[in-house]
This record gives structure tokens, C-alpha cells and sequence, in this order.
């Protein structure tokens, strides 16, 4: 695959997603870009009619759907790529016990019209974890989106960066303790900072790999500032979510 004279640049300078490089148009099949209104989120395929993205970015927008717009095979924002179509949502499931102040249970479950996925080159779903399966400590997983790079500019390309899983002991020796709530939730990243998720990103995935298999381990959810050393991000931990998402999925 042919790579633009930009992405040179960008393997240079080194600083998007916070630390991260252009992913190769359409390598991250299952990411999503969601606008809430003029907001956008990051969110991921499981099924032909389902998109995982974060509480936090659906709150307000159950009674407003038709304001929702899924854009799927997306690359960059600023011209339509080719594979690239956008998708209605029928349904929204934010988790009964989302709580916005806290961040508890920052998991949202979207009912798409069919993405007939089968058919497409440029969309494919990731899979959920395996109830109570979780990587373990140290192991490296992926994280994209379109989010800032930097203290304000939001990515005009999918940028990927590699995080790694960090025990939720070393975590609460961070400044994520306090809020930081184990179970529910979990750090990636690196803790000597540089490698992150940012604004922007939220709803996306962390993807871990398990027997050759894309799975969907995170959700972005919070973080304090983006890249600081000693205060990785905390993502979601889809594990503990998967009966819920699978029971939504069978309903629908
Ligand atoms: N809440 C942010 C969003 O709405 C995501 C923040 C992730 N931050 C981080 N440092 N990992 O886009």
C-alpha cells in the first residue's frame, strides 16, 4: 500500500493520537466516527447492526437519534474516502448505571440500520472479549481515533498508538486513584507518558489481539490531561459489560 509523503512527516514528528502515527487507511475497519450533533466520538462494529461507544457521549442524544450520525470506513474527515458510508441508529442503550459525575459504567451500545457488512472491503466488526477474559498486565494493545494530538488540535486522520495494560495496583498509585474505580475500569498506556488517548478519542477502542483475533478490551473513557508521565488513560473494561452487550444484541 502506497503511504502518503505525509505520513513521513508524521513518523518524524511523532505527536498525534498523543504519541501516535497515521494508521494505514482502513487497517482499523471496526473504528467508527460518531457525531453527537457537531461532537464527535470514536465507537466500534460487533455486529451487522451494533456499535459500542462511550456513555458519555451518547448522554443527552437517547431522545434525539436522528441527530446521530455513524460514519463508517472512515479515514480522514476532510474529504469522503472511498468505502466510506454513513449509517442511521435505531436504538440507544446507555448503561442503566452510567453515572456522569463519576464516570461509572462509561458504555453505550448503539442499534445501527444494517451495515450489511459482509459485503464491504472497508468495515468489519471486532470482537467482545470472552466474559471475565482480560489481558494481562503488560500486554500491548492498539488504541485510535480522531482526537487531539496535542493540547488542541483534533486529528484530520485515524491516528493508532500502542498502550500497554497497566495493573489496576499501579494505577491507584497514580492520580487517576480516587476516581479510578477497578472492575469497571482500567489504565493503558505508559507511564513514563508521551502515548495516549486524548479529547476526541473517547468511545473508541483499545484493541488487544488474542489467537490472531482483533478484540475490543477498552473503551476510551477518561484521563487526566493526555500523555502526562505517571497518569496513563483509563478505558472501560468491556469484559465486565459483555453479557449486558450480548443480551442487548439477542433483543434486537
Ligand atoms: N473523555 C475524552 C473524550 O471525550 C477521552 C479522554 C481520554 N483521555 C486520555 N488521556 N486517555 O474524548
Amino acid at each position: 500500500m502506497k503511504i502518503a509523503p505525509k505520513s513521513f512527516l508524521t513518523l518524524k514528528k511523532g505527536n498525534r493520537i498523543v504519541g501516535g502515527l497515521e494508521a494505514i487507511k482502513h487497517s482499523w475497519p471496526w473504528v467508527v466516527r460518531i457525531y453527537f450533533g457537531y461532537t464527535g466520538c470514536g465507537g466500534t462494529i460487533i455486529d451487522d447492526n451494533t456499535v459500542v461507544t462511550a456513555a458519555h457521549c451518547c448522554r443527552g442524544y437517547d431522545t434525539r437519534l436522528d441527530r446521530i450520525k455513524v460514519v463508517v470506513g472512515e479515514h480522514s474527515t476532510a474529504v469522503w474516502d472511498l468505502g466510506q458510508f454513513t449509517i442511521g441508529v435505531r436504538g440507544m442503550h446507555i448503561h442503566p448505571e452510567y453515572h456522569s459525575v463519576t464516570f461509572k459504567n462509561d458504555i453505550c451500545v448503539l442499534q445501527t440500520n444494517d451495515m450489511h457488512l459482509r459485503l464491504r472491503h472497508t468495515a468489519a466488526p471486532a470482537c467482545l472479549p470472552p466474559s471475565s477474559w482480560h489481558p494481562d498486565v503488560g500486554t500491548r494493545c492498539y488504541a485510535a481515533g480522531w482526537g487531539r494530538m496535542d493540547l488542541n488540535k483534533p486529528s484530520v486522520v485515524l491516528q493508532e498508538v500502542d498502550l500497554d495494560v497497566i495493573s489496576d495496583e499501579r494505577c491507584e498509585q497514580t492520580p487517576n486513584a480516587g476516581t479510578f474505580i477497578p472492575g469497571q475500569m482500567f489504565c493503558a498506556g505508559h507511564l513514563s507518558g508521551g502515548k495516549d488517548a486524548c479529547q476526541g478519542d473517547s468511545g473508541g477502542p483499545l484493541i488487544c489481539v488474542k489467537d490472531d483475533q482483533p478484540i475490543l478490551v477498552g473503551v476510551t473513557s477518561w484521563g487526566l490531561g493526555c500523555g502526562r508521565p505517571n497518569s496513563p488513560g483509563v478505558w472501560t473494561k468491556v469484559t465486565t459489560y459483555t453479557k449486558w452487550i450480548r443480551t442487548l444484541m439477542s433483543n434486537s
